[in-house]
């Protein structure tokens, strides 16, 4: 069983990629995010978690989910990364999380996709995005190859920098980058609740038709990325920044294919 999060598509897609390719399901994680429902899952086929990384390791949410609910059924568990740039040292932390559910670990993963952290960085133009999606072909069909040859996902060398980074700087990150105190509407907001419904974490709520945040935040980007009409920033950062979300024609075709088990 495919488990996955994705704030904004990415992992989405490349769970997809991967449960057409292994023949088997996927689960999204957000509605159990959102309603804290820790109830078990069973799965007779290996667990392959996908995510999104941030600060170089799986997210934090993703990581608490999993270490409260019991999965029950098959031992095996593959972790698949999505990134702009790197993981750092994500393994380790994977790995952990597997033993600490009795799983035999069986690999992480991961390749480049675009960039959706808009609160901190620029992200890519459509076109840019494009060829970064198309360039991820390869790295998906080597790692679905790999799950359904039963084999382990190839560990890579790991840098004094990725040990770094996922040990001493994805905690600071977690604990003094992740307020939601920044987000802030414009006048451009309709009132749709998109932003509302897609929050993982219920952290936004609409009052008098506009959207307000609570303080538990991870910084997943849905709300801003997302919102239809571009209401929302972040500070003054994100202005005139273009919003990132995986394409949705090409997420509507795989989603068909699937469906008529052309994939
Ligand atoms: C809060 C946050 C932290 C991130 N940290 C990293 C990182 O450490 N390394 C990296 O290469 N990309 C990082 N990214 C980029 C995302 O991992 C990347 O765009 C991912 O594919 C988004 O997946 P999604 O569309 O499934 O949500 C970060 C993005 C966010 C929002
Ligand atoms: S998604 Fe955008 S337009 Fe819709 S309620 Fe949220 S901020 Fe307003």
């Amino acid at each position: 069983m495919i488990l996955y999060f994705s704030a904004t598509g990415n992992s989405e897609y490349a769970a997809r990629m991967i449960a057409d390719a292994v023949d088997d399901v996927v689960v999204s994680l957000t509605p159990r995010l959102k309603t804290k429902d820790h109830s078990p899952i069973h799965s007779e086929k290996p667990w392959i978690i996908v995510t999104p990384t941030y600060a170089w390791r799986i997210p934090e949410i993703v990581t608490d989910l999993l270490n409260d609910t019991p999965l029950t059924g098959n031992r095996q568990m593959y972790f698949v990364l999505t990134h702009t740039s790197g993981c750092g040292n994500a393994s380790d932390y994977a790995r952990k999380l597997a033993e600490k559910k009795g799983m035999v670990f069986m690999g992480l993963s991961s390749f480049n996709m675009p960039s959706d952290h808009i609160t901190m960085f620029e992200t890519p133009s459509s076109e840019e995005a494009e060829k970064i999606i198309q360039a991820s072909t390869s790295p998906l069909s080597r790692i679905a190859q790999c799950i359904q040859c039963g084999e382990m996902l190839p560990a890579r060398n790991i840098s004094i920098g990725d040990r770094i980074a996922s040990t001493v700087i994805n905690p600071l990150f977690c604990a003094f980058m992740t307020s939601s105190r920044g987000f802030h509407v414009t006048d451009k907001c309709v009132g749709c609740g998109l932003c509302v419904q897609l929050y993982p974490l219920n952290n936004i709520v609409l009052v008098n038709q506009k959207p307000q945040w609570s303080d538990r935040c991870t910084h997943c980007t849905a709300c801003i990325n997302h919102c239809p009409t571009a209401a929302i920033e972040y500070g003054r950062k994100t202005k005139g920044r273009h919003r990132y979300v995986f394409p949705k024609d090409v997420m509507r075709k795989t989603e068909q294919d699937q469906s008529i088990g052309l994939r």
